[in-house]
């Protein structure tokens, strides 16, 4: 089957999709992204992630490519016509092409929009849980901002590249203080040994993930409690359990933190829970015929 995208008003085969080479995404990364998960037919936290990418594109004055409605009825054509069931939909938006000019480009100038949905195998996820995952810790590098979902992702692609080649699933950014902020591409968690969960503060220095404001829903629900502060490695490694949150890998028990491993080895129980019931706390939207 072979795969579409939609790309500024068109759906085109995956394989000829293009943008401009003069787009400001392509030449400064000047625009915003979200990542939703597809799970059994249906959107997950649709609305929690539409809610993100119009702040993201508030905060950086970049125009609503379209009204809310036409981007959810994109959306779910996207998913449609690539026939996913269990995948990601990646929406892109940025300030559109213009003239190479580091000032914005005139008012008029449309916003760019991009879409593409991919199936993930949830067994293959599953078989990642069931083992639990290593990170690696990596001097935080990114800029005062990565509130904001931007397609800037420079620091994130090389401390993920670096954890790659050390055999690892993810890298931890550490502030100057010794304090994880979040992975590449989700956010930090420990558990305590009373239970707690401690996640960093969403302020300026993490992505407000949509993955962990549910899971802090969740734990709410099963009368976990979570602290909203920052850890630090040490802390990190000498914890019962750890794990991390996003939207593309849930949650997912982590095992090993540089060359400790955490507790005896295996995925903690609470980060086994979260996960095989987060969708209890999540909202689900159906598709049709998808
Ligand atoms: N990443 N922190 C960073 C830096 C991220 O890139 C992400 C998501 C998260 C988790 O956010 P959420 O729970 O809303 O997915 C935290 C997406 C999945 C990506 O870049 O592919």
């Amino acid at each position: 089957m072979s795969r579409v995208a939609y790309v500024n008003g068109q759906y085109v085969p995956h394989s000829r999709a293009a943008v401009h080479i003069e787009d400001r995404g392509y030449q400064f990364a000047d625009g915003v992204y979200e990542v939703c998960e597809i799970w059994k037919g249906q959107i997950v936290d649709q609305t929690e992630h539409l809610e993100r990418l119009d702040r993201s594109l508030r905060e950086l004055a970049i125009r609503a490519p379209m009204a809310r409605g036409a981007l959810i009825r994109v959306m779910r054509e996207v998913i449609e016509r690539n026939r996913v069931k269990d995948g990601l939909i990646y929406i892109q938006v940025t300030r559109g092409v213009a003239r190479r000019d580091h000032y914005f480009p005139p008012e008029d100038t449309p916003p760019s929009i991009v879409m593409t949905a991919k199936s993930v195998s949830a067994t293959k996820n599953e078989a990642a849980a069931e083992q639990g995952v290593s990170v690696i810790t990596t001097p935080e590098n990114r800029w005062a901002r990565v509130d904001i979902k931007t397609v800037g992702l420079l620091p994130n692609v090389l401390a993920k590249q670096k954890a790659k080649e050390a055999g690892a699933k993810e890298a931890w950014f550490v502030d100057k203080d010794g304090f994880v902020t979040e992975g590449g591409s989700t956010n930090a968690w420990i558990v305590l040994n009373d239970g707690t969960l401690v996640t960093r503060p969403a302020d300026h220095g993490i992505l407000r993930g949509i993955t962990r404001s549910v899971v802090m829903k969740l734990a709410e629900m099963k009368g976990i409690s979570v602290q909203e502060r920052a850890f630090t490695v040490e802390e990190a490694k000498s914890a019962r359990e750890a794990f991390i949150t996003a939207a593309s890998a849930l949650v997912m028990p982590v095992t090993r933190i540089d060359d400790t491993v955490i507790a005896n080895g295996a995925p903690g129980s609470i980060a086994r829970d979260l996960r095989k019931t987060f969708h209890d706390a999540a909202e689900l939207i159906k598709l049709g015929g998808a």
